[in-house]
């Protein structure tokens, strides 16, 4: 079922869990997180960022395949298809090609600017049925080109674009997209907090789920968080699996290399990380 991403969050903000993002790059992607929620009866978010997009040959392949997966695959667990750091364009872009989530990143503008564009996006999104991400504060490091510098977000301008009408808020607490660096000091409870008292019942998002330690997950979501976003972590999961089955040349064996078998062991390596994270986030026999 492919729905807005709006219930399910606030059903999980208040349950106390987090429903993950998972970042698509392909059929193969698609498939195994479509797999694993529904084989785990989890809601699940599908994000697609505009690089993502586009490597995909645009966002009206994407929202095709991924509504005929969901017929074809008969997933029955709640599915947003949500653009991830999107754009002002493409946010129009995506609502037009039948997403049925986006995220407006308005975090590079002068708060002013981010608010107007936002309070205009909010309007057309819910006027289509689509939920809205917005963002406050950066993202650290650097995702599909977009850049960050991983500033923490001003609770007052929290409350400004949540005061919009948004439907979930992405505050930058100190978290990085990619890999964590060994000395990152972690993320900046105290900050979250200060949002939450701000915002109140905001179902609020954690990017840069790759590699952030499980005590401080859980911690976050019983601070408010209620999404939490997963990219690197599929990538490097299918990367090794991938390594490994060339490594031991397997690709050089009977029809080894067909891409269905080539493919297939990175495809199994995505779906045990989506689970384990749907285990940790406690979104499980959640749909
Ligand atoms: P990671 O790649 O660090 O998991 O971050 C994903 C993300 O935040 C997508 O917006």
């Amino acid at each position: 079922m492919l729905v807005s991403a709006k219930e399910m969050l606030d059903k999980a903000r208040e349950g106390k869990y987090a429903v993950g993002q998972f970042n698509i790059n392909n059929l193969e992607w698609t498939k195994s997180i479509l797999l694993t929620a529904q084989e785990l009866q989890s809601p699940v978010i599908l994000g697609v960022s505009e690089g993502a997009g586009k490597y995909m040959t645009g966002f009206k392949t994407v929202a095709a395949m991924v509504k005929a997966m969901i017929e074809e695959l008969n997933i029955t667990v709640p599915v947003a298809l949500h653009l991830d750091h999107g754009t002002y364009e493409g946010c129009y872009k995506c609502i037009k090609a039948g997403f049925s989530s986006i995220m407006f990143d308005g975090s590079h503008y002068p708060i002013d600017e981010n608010i107007e564009k936002t309070k205009e996006l909010v309007k057309i999104a819910h006027a289509m049925g689509l939920s809205l991400e917005a963002e406050v504060g950066s993202i650290g490091g650097e995702e599909d080109g977009v850049v960050g510098l991983g500033e923490c977000a001003d609770p007052a301008e929290c409350k400004a674009i949540a005061d919009l009408g948004v439907d979930f808020l992405a505050a930058g607490i100190g978290n990085i997209h990619g890999k964590y660096p060994a000395n990152w000091p972690g993320l900046r409870f105290d900050v979250l907090e200060a949002v939450k008292a701000q915002v109140g019942n905001m179902p609020l998002v954690l990017h840069g789920g790759t590699g952030i330690p499980e005590d401080m997950i859980k911690k976050a979501i019983s601070l408010g968080v209620a999404k939490i976003n997963v990219n690197t972590e599929c990538q490097l999961t299918f990367a090794a699996a991938t390594r490994e089955y060339i490594e031991a040349g397997k690709d050089q064996q009977g029809k080894g290399y067909d891409p269905r078998k080539l493919l297939a062991p990175g495809a199994e390596a995505i779906k045990a990380t989506v689970k384990e994270k749907m285990e940790l986030f406690g979104s499980v026999g959640k749909a």
